[in-house]
């Protein structure tokens, strides 16, 4: 497996107009989130693009019209392929909300044409939110995954959320979640998760698989007679998802394999089904040496739906997919300040900055995660290699990751020096937690959306952060 690549690797200065990916670039000295200058917002606040005003680190961003692009960029692929070999079938994007749940993501994905996909009860009342907004409407697909026992607040609140609005499709995990579908009075299309997580390309491994996600191939049959006889239910839907950031396309298909198969057989005993969904995987540029080609996957995929289709004699299927991190890694950043550097006889320099590396990115403490991290200014400076500090005392709390061998370079300049980690949208916040206490009692940094207008001019809005007196009283200080 090749190293990471997170950021600039040389001493030398980075050339003006340099392009690190499709959006991040260089322009005297300064890194541009495409037209967007990120040091002028603490530095002097931009003139007539910009805010208008400077602000304090540390500051995430919010970018949302990356989340725009990646979902057409999505659906482009799939109707490309579709039209090139002849696919009888359409093809659905999803937003998996778990990525991140912020209105202002939902939001945007919904406005983007995605349909979208759940986990748990409080998610039920995100959606009827956006339907009484308008957002969420009649002609999206609302899809119920995770754990929904008999008598759950999930269970109860799903069926509630088939009142208002119609296309809502449970996901059964489990035969047990069957039953208050049948008593609720409700017709409800439903999907069957085949208990499928993991490196399996063969049905006996897929068995074996130490996973509590989905039905074993027994329960799976069951479920589909039991929701085939029930009058108020029918089968619309097979759910396989085989793992998270699956960057090699020809293993992704390979560990589909035996769900694209027991997807025909299926489909031969159930003709009301028509929908395969592969649930997430789809990996998202997290570095700076990611390559997936997405159009080559979608036509692995496609080309074995046709060919496994035409063997079975059934039709083929539409594709659905639920995009967590793919939609939504790249729309978040979060920028700090060095505030301190330190050499303390160790073998890089310390450069410290304004908050906290472990809570802001927990898939970098605990799972060795990689992030992008450029400066925002001296880019036309010459270069060293660090190690970053956060401001905590925990010693955990240092990127790159312990164990890596991707080195960091940042300018020797450090006045006024401003870095960002990028690509951190999806994940991140959810499991850090948003205005919760953090650890070392650092507050939550304000949050700044930006987006653009109709004719391409940016807008920007602020939401505070957290006062010193918001994280006492949350800890229980009466003050
Ligand atoms: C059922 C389901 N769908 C979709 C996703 C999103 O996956 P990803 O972020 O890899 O797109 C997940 C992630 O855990 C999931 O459990």
């Amino acid at each position: 497996m090749t190293r990471a690549i997170i950021g600039w690797e040389s001493e030398d200065p980075v050339p003006n107009r340099y392009y690190f990916n499709d959006y991040l670039n260089v322009r005297n000295g300064r890194l541009h989130f495409e037209d967007l200058d990120l040091a002028q917002i603490f530095l002097d606040g931009g003139g007539e693009e910009g805010l208008g005003q400077a602000l304090r680190s540390p500051l995430e961003i919010v970018y949302l019209p990356i989340i725009r692009y990646r979902i057409a960029q999505m659906q482009r692929v799939f109707a490309e392929v579709i039209a090139e070999i002849g696919y009888n079938g359409r093809f659905h994007y999803t937003y998996a909300s778990k990525a991140n749940a912020a209105e202002e993501v939902i939001r945007t994905t919904l406005g983007a044409g995605a349909h979208h996909e759940m986990s748990s009860t409080i998610d039920v009342d995100i959606a009827r939110h956006m339907i009484q907004l308008g957002l969420l409407t009649p002609d999206r697909m609302v899809i119920c995954n995770g754990f929904k026992p008999a008598g759950s607040h999930y269970a109860q609140n799903i069926i509630r959320l088939r009142r208002d609005h119609e296309q809502v499709i449970p996901v059964i995990e489990d035969l047990s979640e069957i039953p208050p579908l049948l008593q609720s009075g409700y017709h409800f299309s439903v999907g069957l998760r085949q208990k499928s997580y993991g490196p399996n390309t063969t049905e006996a491994e897929m068995e074996a698989a130490n996973s509590r996600f989905g039905l074993d191939l027994q329960a799976m049959w069951k479920a589909a007679d039991y929701v085939a006889a029930a009058p108020n239910l029918s089968l619309k839907m097979y759910h396989y998802m085989v793992g998270s950031q699956l960057v090699d396309e020809a293993t992704f298909l390979s560990y589909l394999r035996p769900g694209i198969e027991l997807y025909a057989r299926l489909r031969q005993r159930h003709p009301t089904l028509s929908i395969f969904n592969f649930g997430g995987g789809m990996p998202a540029p997290m570095t700076l040496n990611f390559e997936f080609d997405y159009h080559h996957f979608v036509r692995l995929l496609l080309t074995a739906f046709q060919q496994t289709c035409a063997r079975y004699g059934v039709p083929e299927p539409d594709i659905m997919g639920e995009f967590g991190r793919y939609t939504t890694s790249e729309h978040g950043a979060h920028l700090f300040k060095i505030v301190l550097t330190k050499d303390n006889h160790s073998a890089k320099p310390w450069y410290i900055i304004d908050g906290s590396i472990m809570s802001s990115f927990p898939d970098s403490w605990a799972l060795g995660e990689h992030f992008i991290v450029l400066p925002l200014n001296h880019l036309d400076k010459p270069f060293q290699q660090v190690q970053l500090g956060g401001i905590t005392c925990d010693s955990d709390d240092v990127y790159p990751p312990k164990g890596s061998e991707t080195p960091l370079y940042l300018p020797v300049e450090t006045d006024d020096l401003y870095i960002g980690f990028f690509s951190i949208g999806a994940y991140q916040e959810m499991l850090g937690g948003v205005r919760g206490s953090k650890h070392c009692v650092l507050p939550e940094a304000n949050e700044l959306i930006v987006d653009r207008t109709n004719n391409g001019r940016y807008q920007f809005q602020l939401l505070p952060g957290q006062a010193p007196g918001d994280v006492l009283r949350n800890l229980g200080y009466h003050v």
